[in-house]
């Protein structure tokens, strides 16, 4: 489409940026909060530990009041599942309801509109201990988690997100430290898968149970989608893409959206003998949900070609990184990308590529609930000259535009983050947020905040209802 003919973003457009409750909040443990996955597991090497973070528990009204002077009209946070419910089911938590109360209540004050993760990676060890996602029960466990939420929190928050990146809990959980394979298990493949099917039966519901409760509420998903290109005009290539972006994005949002199977992950999945087992009700349960808009994660595309039947092949290190499986596809580094300094490509192109197709599959409103830019930043004389995430962040938001002179429903843009945070396999040294935390990997520093220069650019973008990049 052309350059030069931009419509204005909606007036009521949701500016924002997010967090997530295990890498920003700290105080893992205090308050009642029961451990999470995230606290037992064994961390990188060298990477901070999770018991302080940005010490946002304790500074959420500071941080808050950071981001209305950014002019934020929504921020996306997470609720830790372990903090208003310690063993996952069972006893509530006052100590936790309260907090969260407080957090809402503060944005609310300055305008800012919540928008609640319910799951970002951080299932109770309680219920890890009982097989996590692996146990059929986990449908209801969350379910509960659902309920405590909508009942003490709905009269107050109108969008809610699910599950963070379930794919990427299904296709990389090792690395976020989340998935549990039950000794003895000889398929790997389908345990995954099983525990991936219960994951969409929970959401469903809680789609439901939302919709049932609070009428006027909003909810949807909240995968990482990166479209997938192929590496050559090659039809073979063409086809390991349209795989590949059924495996990593399709699936999720199929499901979300219309209640099925994609078809080709569900053949992928038969010719790997790991097809997951329907409980009863769990069909019906999925048509019956209807996500109200789709959020979605956006930090690069993806490249591929095809893979030979006995090609070894890397499961991938992380969430953007290229990955294959044998037979079907293998991961290519796009040469026409450049690449962060932690190695992932950007493709601010791409990111139109991805709004588009998602919304001719899905016809829905959509808000990007991440993007961003992982570096490392430096403190000098209390500024920080992030020039390079401004660079990024531009380039995004000029695609954004273009999405929506296109004509594609977009209801807000949240990147990652709001504020520094730790990542979730390297580190706080990997710095993704507006506000700068002043500590390190090695040693809990003094926690002070410093605006950097993305703090004042993204002000001006918001001001201008984003004209002023
Ligand atoms: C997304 C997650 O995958 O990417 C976040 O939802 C994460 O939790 C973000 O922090 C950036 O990834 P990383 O690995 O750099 O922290």
């Amino acid at each position: 489409m052309l350059d030069n003919k931009l419509k204005a973003f909606p007036k009521d457009f949701l500016w924002g940026a997010s967090t997530s409750a295990y890498q920003v909040e700290g105080a893992n443990l205090s308050d009642g909060k029961g451990p999470s996955c995230q606290d037992v597991k064994e961390l990188p090497a060298g990477t901070a530990s999770l018991d302080v973070c940005a010490d946002h528990y304790h500074r959420y009204k500071e941080d808050i009041k950071l981001m209305a002077e950014m002019g934020f009209k929504t921020y996306r946070f997470s609720i830790a599942w372990t903090r208003l419910i310690p063993n996952g089911t069972g006893e509530v938590n006052q100590a936790g309801i309260d907090h969260y109360n407080d957090v809402i209540n503060t944005c609310l004050e300055y305008n800012i509109e919540p928008l609640v993760t319910m799951f970002h990676f951080d299932m109770p060890d309680a219920l890890d201990k009982r097989g996590s996602w692996s146990n059929p029960e986990s449908v209801d466990w969350f379910v509960n988690f659902a309920k405590v939420m909508f009942e003490n929190f709905g009269d107050r928050v109108k969008y809610w997100l699910t599950i963070n990146e379930q794919n990427m809990l299904t296709l990389v959980g090792p690395i976020i430290g989340t998935l549990r394979i039950p000794e003895g298990t000889t398929n790997v493949l389908k345990e995954v898968y099983q525990q991936n099917h219960h994951m969409l039966v929970a959401q469903a519901k809680a789609m439901v149970l939302c919709h049932e409760m609070l009428p006027n509420a909003k909810i949807g998903p909240a995968p990482n989608i990166s479209y997938v290109y192929p590496a050559t005009c090659k039809p073979e290539d063409n086809l390991a893409a349209q795989e590949y972006n059924a495996i990593r994005n399709w699936l999720y949002l199929d499901m979300a959206v219309y209640g099925k199977y994609n078809n080709l992950v569900w053949t992928y999945l038969e010719e790997n003998d790991a097809t997951p087992t329907f409980a009863e009700g769990d069909e019906e349960a999925m048509k019956n949900a209807h996500p109200d808009f789709i959020g979605f994660n956006y930090y690069s595309t993806a490249t591929v070609q095809k893979a030979a039947a006995d090609d070894e092949l890397d499961p991938g290190a992380d969430q953007q990184s290229a990955r294959g499986e044998a037979g079907y596809y293998k991961g290519y580094a796009n040469p026409n990308l450049k690449k962060t300094e932690f190695g992932w490509e950007i493709d601010p192109d791409g990111f139109l590529a991805t709004m588009r197709e998602m919304y001719s599959r899905y016809h829905l409103p959509m808000i990007v609930t991440e993007n961003g830019l992982g570096a490392y930043d430096t403190l000098e004389d209390g500024r920080v000259h992030d020039n390079y995430r401004i660079a990024y962040l531009r380039a995004h938001i000029e695609q954004l535009h273009k999405a929506v002179t296109e004509n594609i429903e977009m209801m807000g843009y949240c990147p990652w983050s709001a504020i520094d945070l730790v990542s979730t396999h390297e580190g706080i040294r990997k710095r993704y947020g507006f506000i700068y935390v002043d500590t390190t990997d090695e040693e809990v520093g003094t926690l002070d905040r410093y605006k950097k220069d993305s703090f004042y650019w993204y002000k001006k973008v918001i001001a201008t209802n984003g004209e002023d990049l």
